[in-house]
């Protein structure tokens, strides 16, 4: 689809709609303070070394949905190992779904997220999909201001570092019979966490998967799904082993077009300053940084196309110079060059260049509060 002509997406429409103030939607779930808070060297120890998703805050956002009763039990409790039945119907049958969303900390102290409302738009898209119950958007953000607001000494201030939240749903029902749970819990969890890869700005060595695909036409490849995950480890350690960051996986039917990363989304930049990124097909995650990357692209006039992508163009177009940047994005990812791609039949390698970088800092200028807003992305939490 050409630049022009872009019709919000469902997700897109319902993450532009204004949100209460923080300020309103506080206190929906209330605080049980930890007894046993992380010590001060815990704390050192961890803000120190800002390893993603590795270490977790003081506090977690709880709720509880019945089929009886609906969303219930709100509250921010002590962070801590849950107790479940192995009879819980998410250990045999994964029904399960997350999100990825960031606070950052301002030079002010302010602490804000972005898009949150899209956030919470594709949860409910995701739980869909998985027979598991909606959340209004209001409660999705409660959970995180009220989170937050418990545990803000743990959004690190650090340059390009935040606070990764991780919200997540599951069945948690006894039973193991095939069949949508009648129990649901709903977490957020946050980890202090710098860059997604060590290397940052300096670029990923990506494999093309031929044998393995991650989802498929009309299964869950477009709800944000354990279980698409899990399906990307095993690709994911093999390319590991080859000496490769992540993997890159092709459509189902042809194994000929880029989908996307095992998680995150991928772009082309042309040299002739297209842009293009594969099309939404049902089986990619609609990411909310292609999302936001694509309306500001849009915005400054680039031609900008989601389309299909023959992975043979890409390749023949890094050896001609026709693509002039490979990159791929995500909350975690944020923007990483892609600078080497590979698979059993070729190994190509491309600079990484400025668009990427360009592309990177109106990003995170942004989120972090250092340039101007224009779309009301950014929303204040403490
Ligand atoms: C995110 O970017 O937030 C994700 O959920 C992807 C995962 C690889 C960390």
């Amino acid at each position: 689809m050409a630049s022009t002509q872009h019709t919000p997406t469902e997700l897109e429409a319902a993450g532009d709609l204004v949100l209460p103030a923080a300020d309103e939607l506080a206190g929906r779930f209330p605080l049980t303070p930890n007894a046993y808070p992380a010590t001060p060297e815990e704390y050192d120890e961890i803000m120190s070394t800002l390893a993603f998703g590795k270490k977790f805050t003081d506090h977690m956002a709880h709720m509880r949905w019945t089929r009886e009763g609906g969303w219930d039990d709100r509250g921010v409790i002590p962070y801590g190992p849950l107790e479940l039945t192995p009879g819980a119907s998410v250990f045999h049958y994964c029904q399960s779904v997350f999100e990825g969303i960031k606070a950052y900390k301002r030079e002010d102290g302010s602490v804000w997220t972005f898009r949150p409302g899209y956030n919470a738009a594709r949860l409910n898209h995701s739980a869909r999909r998985l027979a598991l119950p909606e959340l209004s958007r209001e409660d999705f953000v409660a959970s995180l201001v009220d989170y937050v607001r418990a545990d803000v000494k743990w959004v690190p201030g650090v340059d390009g570092s935040s606070l990764y939240l991780r919200p997540f749903m599951f069945a948690s029902e006894e039973f193991v019979g095939v069949h949508p749970a009648g129990v649901v819990d709903y977490y957020v969890i946050g980890s202090p966490s710098g860059p997604y890869f060590k290397g940052g700005l300096s670029g990923v060595a990506i494999w093309v998967e031929r044998e393995y695909h991650r989802a498929g036409p009309g299964g869950t490849g477009s709800a944000k799904a354990g279980g698409n995950y899990a399906a990307s480890l095993l690709p994911q350690i093999q390319a590991e082993a080859k000496g490769f960051s992540q993997v890159c996986f092709l459509d189902t039917y042809e194994g000929k077009y880029l989908e996307e990363l095992g998680g995150m989304n991928m772009f082309v930049v042309m040299a002739d300053g297209t842009i293009r990124t594969p099309e939404l097909t049902g089986v990619i995650l609609e990411g909310g940084t292609r999302s936001a990357i694509l309306r500001l692209l849009r915005d400054q006039g680039v031609d900008v196309r989601e389309e299909k992508i023959a992975l043979s163009e890409v390749v023949d177009g890094i050896r001609s110079g026709a693509v002039s940047e490979v990159f791929a994005c995500g909350t975690a990812a944020v923007v990483t060059p892609i600078t080497r791609l590979a698979g059993d039949d070729f190994d190509v390698e491309i600079e990484v260049g400025d668009k990427t970088r360009e592309i990177h800092k109106r990003l995170t200028d942004i989120q972090w509060g250092r340039a101007e807003d224009p779309y009301g992305w950014t929303y204040r939490l403490v």
